[in-house]
């Protein structure tokens, strides 16, 4: 899902931008009162400054120097359509509200092709409105508490459990999302099956960073394929546990969710909507992961003060004999600090395209009619007037927010309305008991230096090598303890 921003934009096709250049254009720009902007070259537009500026490390000039011009709301022309482009919180609210209503998600066919028709991210409707909250409530917190956190621990540990010198940490951090995910889809463990599934999928996702000319493409030919592989062996699946579901058997994960939901589900439907949840919460959670720990690296205060939270949590549970439990992870208000600030200066999903299905006005102006829109996220989330020194990374900032304030309305890692991530408490637990495991079992530092980019996608250039050690058990009852069973308190002494 990362791919969301830049395959989204390549997804115009060059013939029908021709058209609409040649045609619908002049008539419409003196109709309509457009957001200031420029379009750019014919055809190509402002494209090629966008990707230079999101291959280094800050891209964020590209944006700033439109804005300072036009306003936060302003018109490009990036990929082969003119698109309105909104660095505005108020308006990028005002489009994920309005989905459906006054504006639709459209991918092209080559995502959708790969994601599959019945996926929910491709889905509209009432169809959409009901799977979307089935989906939510899949990953609700209770669920996560009574039945998905065990798994969560269980596999992180025994993940890290392999971890010895140098290991790619990206490559690793995908190992786990992937494990979760098929285990939280389907309850299968790591087994000579997944390990093939694995294989096959990865396939799957190199296709979506080839979209310019996917139909030239050999990578995306093979994508396809190996999804129909893919799609093949879950459907087996599929049919496997509906035939154990009619003789009364029910597991407590998605799959049992979907067949026993009140939609009669087809199995082609089902495999759709199975791999794109696979795809959702893979690449966004690994990558996650990965630049938590990067950030932290950079930031040693903030790494010294996590380990103290983590190391009063794990004596604690040494001395009680207990896993991680939920009352563990809701006493990390450290950590929530340090997820909240690596997705604001991540950005992972940097936002999302929507298609007007009407002529919308919005702040003065209109937004013609099959008009692309961007909403900026992390045009807002790196913006000054929302966020101080808004361009480092910085988790004290957290401490401080009192409720209510416009910080956490302009704050939506996760996207909003109707098609809000249903992932987004899981993804969260997912970090945070990552973190929990890392930072207690293991010291490590950065085998080479390794640079953000953000294209095709936000990632580290080397997939972030790191050198880890396994740190002594014996060490942490130097922790002091906490008296009386309350929670850890975090000393906010820190500023920066
Ligand atoms: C850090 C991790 C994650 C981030 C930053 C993230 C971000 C997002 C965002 C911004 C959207 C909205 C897309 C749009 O409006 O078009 C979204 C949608 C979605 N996410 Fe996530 N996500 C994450 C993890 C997950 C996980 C773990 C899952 C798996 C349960 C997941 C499943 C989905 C699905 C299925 C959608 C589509 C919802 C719909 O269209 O109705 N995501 N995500
Ligand atoms: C979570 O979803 C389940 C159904 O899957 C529901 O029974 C429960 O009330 C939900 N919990 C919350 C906190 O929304
Ligand atoms: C982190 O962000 C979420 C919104 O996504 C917010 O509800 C939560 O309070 C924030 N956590 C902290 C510690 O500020
Ligand atoms: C771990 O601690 C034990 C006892 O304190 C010590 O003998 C041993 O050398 C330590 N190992 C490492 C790798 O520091």
């Amino acid at each position: 899902m990362a791919f969301f921003f830049f395959l989204l934009f390549f997804s115009s096709v060059f013939a029908s931008s021709l058209f609409l250049f040649l045609f619908l254009r002049p008539a419409r720009f003196r109709r309509a009162r457009l957001p200031p902007g420029t379009l750019g070259l014919p055809f190509i537009g402002e494209s090629l400054q966008l990707i230079s500026a999101y291959k280094t490390e800050n891209p964020e000039p590209f944006i700033d120097e439109r804005v300072r011009r036009f306003g936060p709301v302003f018109t490009t022309h990036v990929f082969g359509e003119p698109t309105v482009f909104s660095a505005d919180w108020e308006t990028n609210r005002f489009i994920l509200q309005n989905e459906e209503k006054l504006f639709e998600c459209s991918y092209p066919g080559s995502i959708s092709n790969l994601l599959g028709k019945h996926s929910l991210l491709v889905m509209k409707g009432s169809l959409h409105k009901r799977m979307h909250s089935l989906t939510m409530s899949f990953g609700n917190s209770s669920i996560i508490r009574d039945h998905l956190l065990v798994d969560v621990d269980r596999l992180i540990r025994l993940n890290l459990e392999s971890w010895t010198g140098r290991i790619f940490l990206m490559e690793e951090a995908k190992k786990i999302t992937f494990e979760l995910a098929v285990k939280q889809l389907m309850s299968f463990d790591r087994c000579e099956w997944t390990q093939n599934l694995m294989k096959e999928y990865l396939l799957v996702i190199e296709g979506f960073f080839t979209v310019p000319f996917p139909l030239f493409s050999s990578t995306y030919r093979r994508a396809i394929q190996a999804r129909e592989k893919v799609a093949e062996q879950l459907r087996t699946v599929v049919r496997q546990r509906r035939k154990q579901s009619k003789e009364g058997e029910r597991k407590k994960d998605m799959l049992g969710a979907l067949l026993a939901g009140e939609d009669a589900l087809s199995d082609d439907q089902i495999v759709d909507f199975l791999l794109a949840l696979l795809v959702a919460g893979y690449e966004t959670t690994s990558t996650t992961m990965t630049l938590a720990v990067k950030f932290l690296t950079e930031t040693p205060l903030a790494l010294a003060q996590l380990q103290e939270e983590h190391d009063q949590i794990k004596a604690r549970n040494k001395e009680s004999h207990q896993r991680l439990q939920w009352n563990d992870y809701k006493s990390m208000p450290f950590t929530q600090c340090v997820v909240n600030e690596t997705l604001r200066v991540a950005n992972i999903i940097s936002g999302v395209f929507r298609r007007a299905i009407t002529d919308v006005n919005i702040k003065g102006y209109t937004i013609p009619k099959g008009w692309k829109v961007f909403a900026s996220f992390r045009a807002v989330h790196l913006d000054h007037d929302h966020f101080k020194d808004a361009r480092s990374f910085n988790p004290w900032r957290w401490q401080k927010t009192s409720s209510g304030s416009t910080t956490l309305n302009a704050f939506t890692p996760f996207g909003g309305g109707p098609r809000l991530c249903p992932g987004y408490e899981l993804a969260r637990v997912e970090l945070s008991v990552f973190l929990h495991h890392l930072v207690t079992q293991f010291s490590w530092v950065p085998a080479e230096d390794d640079k953000l980019v953000f294209f095709p996608t936000t990632r580290t250039q080397k997939r972030y090598p790191i050198y880890v050690t396994r740190k002594n058990d014996t060490t942490h009852s130097s922790t002091p303890h906490i008296k009386g069973g309350e929670a850890n308190r975090v000393e906010s002494g820190f500023n920066m």
